[in-house]
């Protein structure tokens, strides 16, 4: 949008005014345009004395009614920000100039950047148990045998290859000997090796879950494999619907708590897929990256406890500790492990000793169970406190999905996914909406926000919460 400086030749020295107006700002549209313009006088672009366009050309630039710029360069006038003079137009005003620093979230709302991270899929990083790593490596380099260092197996390390098999028996109920934990750096790369050995078998479709992660059906892709969807509902994915997995050779799914629709699979489907599996070779992938965070009740048990040998369990360090680790395991039937060791042998081994050993070191001393417990009780309270929030704030919208996890689901009344998220925009909120996760081939599900309640750190919860009720009908 030109603009020129309100001098005594006027019309000779235009400057380029960008003014960035979200689609549908909350507080509508002259809000909007005041707003946008506020944003610019405050960082310098409009300079003091910068002379504005007419509110026909602006509104035509905008592609807003005439009236709209007009009523916002009169409130802003009101504001002190601009100045009116008979015939020589709409200004900025001499003492608007910048105060810095400029501070829009002061303001209230504006266009900058997100200041609440509350997409889903991420655990709180300030949470890390920094000192209690420290010593669990001091402890695990002092014990370590020299021969640690050298050049390691495919497999990874046998003392965390133990200590995964022990935990894993002990707190998520997987059937595991160290001789078939393999591990890797999360469940994103389990699916890059698991995709390469079920291509080598032949197989050549996994179905998914109809929402699910992109960049998992991506990684499933890149190794050849079609990805069909299977539809879910709210007892999980179809899996007991025959025709849906007939021509598959496996399928991925979530069933301790769907991503993201946070149900469970229910007990029918978890028999149905196992039966599935045996009676036609097939393989299911357990993505079990958040079964520790059950709130309501006892965690339900891994899947693969049902079918070792054809339930393969995936598990990360992501959720409970850190993505940042890029630590995870697979649990595998027989028959997959020396694929699984082959493919990986043909890979860089991504996950370094000493991060391994440490693990190892922290499953074993209980350091892992007291973080995890400590972590369930603040996500927990997180949730308690975003349900009851939205109840008081939020009657619009429907706190969906079991009591678990990082996420929640948030129904939304028909139709208004896209303007939620843009008014979450326009609080400064980053979140997603549901249909971000729905597989391409996939039928919609109802409209839903789906909120990750661990980011925030403990003082900046407060603020996102509120943040997050203001753009919510
Ligand atoms: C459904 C699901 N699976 C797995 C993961 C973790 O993946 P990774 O172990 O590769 O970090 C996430 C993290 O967001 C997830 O949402």
């Amino acid at each position: 949008v030109p603009a020129e400086r309100a001098t005594s030749t006027p019309r000779t020295r235009g400057a380029d005014l960008h003014l960035e107006l979200p689609a549908e700002p909350a507080g509508g549209l002259r809000a909007g345009v005041m707003e946008a313009l506020r944003e610019a006088v405050r960082t310098g672009r409009l300079a003091p004395g910068v002379r504005l366009p007419s509110s026909r050309s602006l509104a035509a630039d905008l592609g807003v009614a005439r009236n709209t710029v007009a009523d916002a360069y009169a409130e802003l006038v009101a504001e002190g920000w601009l100045t009116a003079r008979q015939g020589s137009g709409t200004a900025v005003a001499r003492r608007a100039s910048p105060r810095r620093p400029a501070a829009p979230a002061r303001t209230g709302p504006s266009t900058t950047g997100p200041v609440h991270d509350l997409r889903p899929g991420r655990p709180d990083t300030a949470s890390f148990p920094r000192a209690e790593w420290l010593r669990a490596t001091r402890r695990a380099l002092a014990t370590a045998p020299n021969s640690a260092f050298d050049y390691g197996g495919p497999r990874g390390r046998i003392e965390l290859r133990t200590a995964l098999a022990d935990y894993l028996a002990r707190a998520r109920g997987v059937r595991a000997t160290p001789e078939r934990v393999v591990v890797c750096s999360g469940v994103l790369h389990a699916l890059q090796l698991l995709g390469g050995a079920l291509r080598a078998r032949g197989v050549r479709s996994i179905g998914v879950e109809a929402y699910g992660l992109g960049g998992q059906r991506a990684m499933l892709a890149r190794s050849g494999l079609r990805t069909p969807p299977l539809p879910l509902d709210a007892h999980g994915a179809r899996t007991d619907d025959p025709a849906g997995l007939a021509g598959l050779g496996a399928v991925l799914l979530t069933p301790a708590h769907q991503f993201p629709t946070g149900v469970a699979l229910h007990p029918d489907r978890r028999a149905a897929v196992v039966d599935w599996a045996r009676a036609s070779g097939g393989l299911v992938l357990e993505d079990d990256y958040d079964g520790e965070f059950r709130y309501d009740r006892h965690p339900v048990g891994a899947l693969q406890g049902l079918d070792p040998e054809h339930v393969v369990h995936l598990g990360t360090t992501s959720k409970a500790l850190a993505p940042g680790l890029r630590l995870g395991w697979m649990v595998l039937p027989g028959s997959l492990l020396a694929e699984v060791e082959r493919q990986k042998a043909g890979q860089e081994f991504t996950t370094g000793v000493v991060e391994q050993l440490t693990l190892a070191e922290l499953l074993v001393s209980g350091g892992y169970d007291r973080h995890v417990r400590a972590r369930r009780l603040a996500y927990r309270r997180r949730r308690d406190q975003l349900v009851t929030r939205l109840a008081e704030r939020a009657g619009g919208v429907r706190v969906a999905g079991l009591s678990a996890g990082l996420h929640a689901l948030l129904e939304l009344p028909p139709g208004t996914e896209d303007d939620v998220l843009r008014a979450a925009a326009w609080h400064q909120v980053a979140v997603h909406g549901l249909d971000r996760y729905r597989h391409p081939d996939a039928d919609p599900l109802p409209d839903a926000l789906v909120v990750g309640y661990a980011t925030p750190s403990a003082s900046a919860w407060a603020g996102a919460l509120d943040a997050l009720c203001g753009a919510l009908p």
